[in-house]
């Protein structure tokens, strides 16, 4: 069985005082909730200059025990002259088990083409991480029916580096691009058929793989557009970003996510 996933990208926002109070607020409400948190696989993704400091606030506090730390973005070399870059490895050092990988704003904002998103997940992938491979088609794409398109060359890049089978552990992330932080979720029908389509993508390499790995669906999903999305049999879970701030609004997704098992 697929252990569905909930994870938190909080991009670049926060402070050290916000951070924690949020954590304290999503451990109040974890312990409240009904259902077994320890069921679903909850990972907070902060800021990489507050890693440490969330990395100790989730390991010292007894409702976030069963929380994952997660990074948003990783380096592809263990180490060198790589000026304020971090390395998959030293993530690892920190107690971060999750990390994002070919984000559409590291691709669209820092020019990660599918090549260095590959070979970041490679590393990743080798360093003991489970990379959380983010693939996603921009609005004009759809519009052209090119969604599949895109999405088969995202998905290649990693395969052709490293054959189908390792993705069984690790994580997709379809999020459309014109989903992200704009309000505008994919309909459950849209998500289904994106979702669908990967797990077929990889079925054709892999059918353990496809049986195996988790499809997340990102992109504006709030506490009013979960319970549609996580209802498809091919939605392993969600990744949060706008959402993710508010504890309350992040709790009743968790919730939703809980329910599901
Ligand atoms: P959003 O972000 O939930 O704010 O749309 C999702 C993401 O970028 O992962």
């Amino acid at each position: 069985m697929r252990i569905p996933c909930v994870i938190a990208n909080w991009k670049m926002h926060g402070s050290l005082i916000s951070i924690s109070a949020l954590l304290n607020e999503i451990g109040i409400g974890l312990s409240c909730l009904a259902g077994d948190p320890s069921k679903v696989q909850i990972v907070v993704c902060p800021p990489s200059v507050y890693m440490n400091a969330v990395g100790n606030i989730l390991a010292e506090q007894v409702s976030l025990k069963s929380i994952q730390l997660g990074a948003q973005n990783v380096y592809c070399e263990s180490k060198g002259a790589f000026t304020g870059e971090v390395s998959p490895e030293m993530l690892v050092d920190l107690g971060c088990r999750y990390v994002l990988i070919g984000h559409s704003e590291r691709r669209g904002q820092f020019l990660e083409n599918d090549d260095l998103v590959a070979r970041k997940w490679v590393a990743s992938y080798h360093a003991g991480l489970t990379p959380v491979f983010c693939v996603g088609e921009t609005s004009l794409e759809r519009q052209q029916g090119k969604t599949f398109e895109t999405l088969r060359r995202q998905f290649e890049s990693v395969v052709e580096k490293m054959g189908a089978d390792c993705f069984a552990k690790g994580c997709l992330a379809y999020e459309p691009i014109w989903a992200i932080g704009t309000g505008l979720t994919a309909t459950p029908e849209q998500a289904e058929e994106a979702h669908c389509f990967l797990r077929g993508c990889l079925a054709k390499r892999s059918q353990a793989a496809a049986e195996e790995i988790r499809i997340l669906y990102g992109g504006s999903v709030t506490p009013t557009t979960v319970e549609s999305i996580l209802a498809q049999p091919n939605v392993d879970g969600v990744l949060v970003g706008g959402a993710s701030l508010q504890a309350c609004d992040f709790l009743t997704i968790c919730k939703a996510v809980i329910a599901r098992v």
